[in-house]
């Protein structure tokens, strides 16, 4: 790409586009295991960069400020540029994932209101869970932006479960990250099944990232990736 590269992480690229915006670049890599596993999967950075348009769209739609702006090409979004908050903040709907490790919790419990939950990016730590205080304390998220994001976590699902369901999907949990831009919070990174729990409502067979973290095949990943877009674009 013919443009000064800002950082790379482990599935995305930043590019410098212009004064106010970001090229994101989605790789074809996949991870787990905060790096431990790593692979690549042709076409994936397609997939997940069209998933996030899409739901990026939907929020806008619903009043909901996220960094996108348009897509540069196929696998390319233009976005604002965030000063991002390094913290992945979780919302769970359906236990599962880290949480059922961390706390006497039952697989499949639902949870009502849903649990929220901030971690620190730090993949040498193993994303550590964060307290109100922690993030006061690291400048992270003062208490009432804080509170603020949870506002934002909460309406972001109140529109994505629902959108969801009505394609006969079940939203698990789902990750996002925030970033400063004018002194407003705002929506950056993605939405995808990289970083969301998605089940089929009938069957519980599951279509998201967590597959490939129990070892299936990157043929069978790529199917279950193909066939979330499939599904939510028509
Ligand atoms: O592993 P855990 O249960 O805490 O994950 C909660 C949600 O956050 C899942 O949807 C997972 O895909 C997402 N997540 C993520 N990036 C991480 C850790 C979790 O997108 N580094």
């Amino acid at each position: 790409m013919d443009f000064t590269k800002v950082s790379e992480g482990k599935t995305k690229i930043v590019y410098d586009y212009d004064k106010d915006h970001y090229l994101l670049y989605y790789k074809d890599s996949i991870t787990a295991g905060d790096g431990a596993r790593k692979d690549e999967i042709p076409g994936k950075g397609v997939l997940n960069a069209q998933t996030s348009a899409i739901l990026f769209r939907l929020l806008e739609s619903k009043g909901i400020e996220t960094h996108y702006v348009g897509m540069y090409d196929e696998r390319t979004m233009i976005v604002k540029k965030l000063k991002m908050i390094p913290v992945e903040v979780v919302l769970r709907n359906i236990a599962t994932g880290s949480i059922v490790k961390r706390l006497p919790i039952k697989e499949g419990e639902r949870f009502d209101p849903p649990i929220i939950e901030f971690f620190l990016k730090d993949d040498e730590r193993h994303d550590p869970l964060l307290n109100y205080s922690h993030m006061e304390y690291f400048r992270l998220f003062s208490r009432k932006e804080a509170e603020q994001v949870e506002e934002v976590m909460k309406q972001v699902n109140n529109v994505l479960y629902k959108f969801f369901l009505e394609k006969g999907l079940l939203l698990y949990d789902f990750k996002l990250e925030f970033g400063k831009y004018q002194d407003r919070l705002v929506i950056g990174d993605e939405i995808t099944l990289d970083s969301m729990r998605i089940r089929e409502k009938d069957t519980l067979r599951i279509l998201d990232k967590d597959v490939y973290r129990k070892g299936a095949d990157l043929d069978t990943v790529k199917k279950n990736y193909e066939e979330f877009f499939k599904r939510i674009s028509t």
